[in-house]
């Protein structure tokens, strides 16, 4: 039994297809009682609003319990208590752990001391494997399949964890990759070597145009200023990229955009309504793939 999921690597391509599965069996009926008794711990040590309120409106809704926090500084970690010690602790009042982290490989060490399941809600520019799976539920919904997809990731590739998790996934479906970013932010050299290695193109560009009439999945994506340490290399490619109106109109009739969200001006307010945002949709599915999460880890499903 799969017990904890840190990183989207956890699971095989299999159970990321079972998952999906469990997604839509929560989106056609998300108020299954099967959490109750149940109690999960929600541990946000960096802000959020998507990936902690679905996470818990998905247990809500399934008859769990939550608690937990959304500001360490609340919390006894701000008198000096390691992680390692407040995961042992919250370990002995809940059923599964739900941790965002800013330092990778916290969520990993997590799941070495805790004794229930942890869940990786974010750990640094790492790893954000619920999002994947939401992801993946919203392109198999958008354009029916997920095999063979052109996908084009667009803005910050260097430090966005979405982007990195959902590289991986989407190799077990021979997705067909583009990369738009500025230089400074270009999808790390690891990532590349790994879909090299197996046997999987893609193209790099700073050009958003070049491949938009043939891409099914635009990916967009916040150039994140709390992960630079140069404030000036910020300011530099900050608006490298914004998405308008106007750059659709030679896509295909099924192209939809996609945005793990939070936007900041990479995506024009004018593309809302133009029929092929699907960013806000995309945040409803996150409670069904969490849902499928959940029930999956706690062999409830
Ligand atoms: N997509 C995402 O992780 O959003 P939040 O930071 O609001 O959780």
């Amino acid at each position: 039994m799969q017990k904890s999921l840190v990183s989207i690597d956890d699971f095989s391509k299999e159970q990321i297809v079972h998952i999906l599965g469990l997604a839509a069996e929560f989106e056609a009926n998300p108020r299954q009682k099967i959490l109750e008794g149940k109690v999960v711990a929600s541990l946000f040590f960096e802000p959020s609003t998507r990936t902690r309120l679905s996470f818990e409106s998905a247990v809500n809704q399934l008859g769990g319990r939550v608690i937990g926090f959304s500001d360490a500084n609340a919390t006894s970690v701000s008198k000096g208590e390691t992680l390692h010690d407040t995961i042992k602790v919250i370990t002995n009042y809940c059923d599964m752990i739900v941790m965002r982290h800013p330092v990778e490989g916290a969520a990993r060490y997590a799941s070495e001391v805790a004794s229930v399941p942890v869940i990786n809600a974010g750990d640094g520019a790492n790893q954000h494997p619920t999002q994947t799976l939401l992801d993946l539920y919203s392109i198999a919904k958008t354009q029916g399949r997920i095999d063979g997809i052109n996908i084009m990731m667009v803005g910050d590739l260097k430090y966005g964890r979405t982007v990195h998790s959902l590289l991986q996934a989407l190799s077990h479906f021979k997705a067909n990759f583009t990369f738009v970013s500025p230089v400074e932010l270009q999808m790390p050299i690891e990532y590349k070597k790994f879909l090299y290695e197996k046997g999987i193109s893609y193209y790099e560009t700073s050009d958003i145009m070049e491949r938009m009439s043939e891409t099914d999945i635009i990916y967009m994506t916040r150039v994140q200023r709390e992960r630079f340490a140069d404030t000036m290399e910020y300011e530099r490619v900050k608006n490298a990229y914004v998405l308008r109106r106007d750059m659709l109109n030679d896509t295909k009739d099924t192209m939809k955009i996609l945005h793990p969200l939070p936007r900041v001006n990479e995506i024009h307010k004018d593309v809302d309504n133009s029929g092929k945002a699907y960013y806000f949709e995309q945040t409803q599915n996150g409670v069904y793939a969490r849902q499928a999460v959940i029930s999956h880890l706690l062999g409830l499903k």
